[in-house]
């Protein structure tokens, strides 16, 4: 079985060839090209400009794409492409060139959900490691750019939201402090290099670390920055220990309500997706937190935590093909709680 994944969500352009063989998710070709430089020098993603850069990536993206797999258009046995959500102009991008190869080269159309599809970046078979993949249940926390999520998978495609971010996500969060810092965009890992430097000395608040539910709140995390920024002398902010501060407290609340969910759900195997599952620090701690409760955790390197079109034909081996082709619409508002 050999897929084609497509991947236009927001500002990255991915196509990734992926095989399955005895039971191991190979990925053949992962090529990402992305607008990113162009978005940092506005300070984060201006939709119709991303729709743009999408529409002169899609066709070299695809061809590279499937000229380093090494294999021709004929031995593709499935198309995959990344739904929703995401930018409407960027989404359309690839789920029209989606649909159109899908009937032009006669093969069926997976849609999947990108969120999803993170997830999956935790089933590829990466070279020269053992092979390990999540089983079921398990919990699964998705931390990206626009998502803050927490999920109990009970098996594939069968999954029960537990709780989300009510205002920004944690990677909003990252992004929006970083621009506050004068940091170009990305800015979680911007921030989190320099907290490398600093110290966790600002006392910034923990927001719902202590309630409860499975939902997360960063937007108050985000005013604290701005009011510290606004009110304190410039040449006396301390830079690295302010992004070592928020750092700190974004992987807190992350890591105690993760390990709260697996342990009242009694889940023994934990999986982190999404952009901000890059982060060294999260990683650092919710591996710490996980070993000492013997629970296993699964991370995926960070190559497959940003957006990528790997994931999204990773998933695909676990769903099934649209009857239509035809009827697959770009759906901007997707989530994990409908
Ligand atoms: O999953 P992703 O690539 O795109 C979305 O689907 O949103 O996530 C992008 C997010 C951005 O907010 C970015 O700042 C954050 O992931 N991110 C990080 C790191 N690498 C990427 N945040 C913290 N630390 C990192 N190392
Ligand atoms: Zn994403």
């Amino acid at each position: 079985m050999i897929i084609l994944g497509i991947e236009t969500t927001c500002d990255e352009t991915g196509a990734a060839v992926l095989e399955r063989k005895n039971d191991r998710i190979i990925i053949l070709s992962n090529v990402v090209a992305s607008s990113a430089s162009l978005q940092a020098k506005y300070g984060g993603v201006i939709p119709e400009q991303a729709a743009r850069e999408q529409i002169k990536s899609i066709i070299p993206v695809i061809e590279e794409g499937l000229q380093i797999s090494g294999y021709r258009v004929q031995d593709i046995n499935v198309i995959a492409v990344a739904q929703g959500p995401g930018l409407i102009g960027s989404l359309l991008v690839g789920v029209e060139t989606a649909k159109t190869l899908s009937l032009v080269w006669q093969k069926p159309l997976i849609p999947v959900n990108h969120l999803i599809g993170h997830f999956y970046a935790n089933f590829i078979q990466v070279p020269s490691s053992k092979f390990l993949v999540p089983s079921f249940p398990c919990l699964g926390l998705l931390v990206s750019g626009g998502h803050t999520d927490l999920v109990l998978f009970q098996d594939h495609g069968k999954y029960k939201y537990l709780g989300g971010t009510r205002d920004d996500a944690a990677g909003e969060c990252f992004d929006k402090c970083a621009r506050l810092l004068g940091l170009p965009y990305p800015g979680g890992p911007e921030i989190s290099k320099l907290a490398q430097k600093g110290k966790d000395t600002y006392n910034l608040p923990r927001p719902m670390i202590g309630s409860k539910d499975f939902d997360f709140s960063f937007s108050g995390l985000k005013t604290a920055v701005a009011n510290l920024v606004q009110k304190t002398n410039h040449y006396k902010l301390i830079t690295s220990h302010l992004a070592a501060s928020l750092e700190a407290a974004i992987v807190d609340v992350l890591v105690e309500k993760t390990i709260r969910a697996a342990q009242k759900f009694k889940v023994s195997q934990i999986m982190v997706a999404g952009g901000v599952a890059a982060n060294r620090k999260l990683k650092k701690e919710l591996g710490a937190r996980t070993e000492e409760l013997g629970i296993k955790l699964f991370i995926p390197p960070a190559e497959f935590c940003t957006d990528n079109a790997a994931m999204i034909a990773a998933a695909a081996f676990f769903l099934k093909p649209a009857k239509n082709p035809l009827s697959v619409q770009a759906d901007p508002s997707l989530s994990l709680a409908s």
